[in-house]
């Protein structure tokens, strides 16, 4: 008697997919990013990979990522410039032609899951050759990003399988925050308090996430919208990438402010909008005025919150994640969106895992 059993099925440890079993190993994602770099006993955060030559002469830093992790490095830039270091974020395939000047003190930071996509080692390789200082932040140990670098700092997410990237991007996020952490001072109980919090909280939104019902609610939509501001925005326009590579339906993010200079035209009764609501007051406030012009158009309106008080009778559907340090809420509420865009390829019967025309890495130009 044989019994039969897909090869690949045994690597999904009972998941119906590869992107599902990856979306929950986040919680173990993110404490690997930190695992031997934070010391919650003095709190300092030390990044060996980090060399320190490298952090005392640094005066600027320009990312260069594609896809999700052109995302991370437009979070990890904006976390940088908080903290007074001039930081950009170019889309790779974009940074020779837009010929940035790098001046003495330039690092520049090369954001990629696999080390291996062609359109950011071109970028690191112009880089390089103009002068500045490298650095890789990778999951792929001596991948072609990590040698082609001055250093590496490794972000341990784990093998990922699923061409959409799920958990690399948590770990990115993750590993930018700590280094952004690590060059302010080297001291930030606060953060660091909720890094340790963190997979637990990454936990909570699995366990509770009622994403599956809000996409059986919303499927069949005509486009969906993602907005958001500050941190938010970055996970704005992942949410809509994780959605339109697996899906295949339509969407966008925009920055939240943004939507009534254009895009507004778009919206109806047949095109949700996903709202992240987070950030401290003054952010909420003016989202919230933005979510109010949607819902004037008639558009049904997902809210992803830690205040969900705060949304009540504005939204239609809420999303919650927990509280925690404002830098690490973009992390918990893309998690959200993750499921969001994942229940809703199950439900339209798309292969998840292998999207049409996507490649996990791609090597050329
Ligand atoms: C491909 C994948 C995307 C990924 C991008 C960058 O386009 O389909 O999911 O975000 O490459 O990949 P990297 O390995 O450089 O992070």
């Amino acid at each position: 008697e044989t019994i039969d059993w897909d090869p690949e099925d045994v690597g999904k440890s009972g998941y119906d997919h590869f992107m599902l079993k990856e979306i929950y190993e986040q919680p173990q994602a993110v404490r690997q990013a930190t695992r031997g770099r934070v010391s919650e006993l003095d709190g300092t955060i030390e990044l060996t990979a980090f060399p320190t030559a490298m952090r005392n002469e640094l005066d600027r830093v320009q990312f260069v990522g594609c896809g999700t992790s052109y995302y991370a490095t437009r979070y990890g830039a904006a976390l940088l410039r908080e903290r007074g270091v001039p930081a950009q974020a170019f889309v790779a395939s974009e940074y020779g032609t837009e010929r940035v000047p790098t001046e003495d003190g330039t690092v520049v930071v090369g954001v990629t899951q696999s080390g291996e996509t062609a359109d950011t080692l071109a970028a690191l390789r112009d880089a390089n050759g103009a002068g500045a200082t490298t650095l890789a932040v990778t999951n792929v140990v001596g991948s072609s990003a990590a040698r082609e670098c001055d250093a590496a700092v490794y972000v341990r997410a784990g093998p990922e399988i699923s061409v959409a990237a799920t958990k690399s991007f948590a770990s990115q996020q993750v590993t930018l925050a700590t280094i952004a952490s690590a060059l302010a001072d080297g001291t930030d109980r606060p953060f660091l308090e909720s890094i340790r919090d963190l997979p637990a909280q990454v936990q909570r939104v699995l366990d509770r996430s009622n994403a599956r019902d809000v996409a059986e609610e919303l499927v069949g939509a005509d486009a969906y919208f993602f907005i958001g501001r500050g941190y938010q925005h970055p996970v704005a326009l992942e949410g809509a990438l994780k959605m339109k590579e697996i899906t295949y339906e339509h969407a966008e993010g925009f920055p939240a402010g943004e939507l009534k200079h254009g895009p507004l035209a778009l919206v109806t009764d047949r095109t949700p909008v996903v709202a992240l609501v987070t950030g401290g007051d003054d952010l909420v406030e003016k989202t919230l005025s933005n979510v109010r012009e949607v819902e004037a158009r008639g558009a049904p309106v997902v809210a992803v919150t830690d205040d969900p008080d705060g949304v009540d009778g504005v939204a239609d559907h809420v999303l919650e994640v927990p509280e925690t340090h404002r830098y690490l809420v973009p992390v918990l509420t893309n998690v959200q969106l993750q499921l969001l865009a994942y229940w809703t390829a199950n439900l339209l019967d798309r292969p998840i895992d292998k999207p049409r025309n996507l490649a996990k890495s791609v090597t050329v130009e």
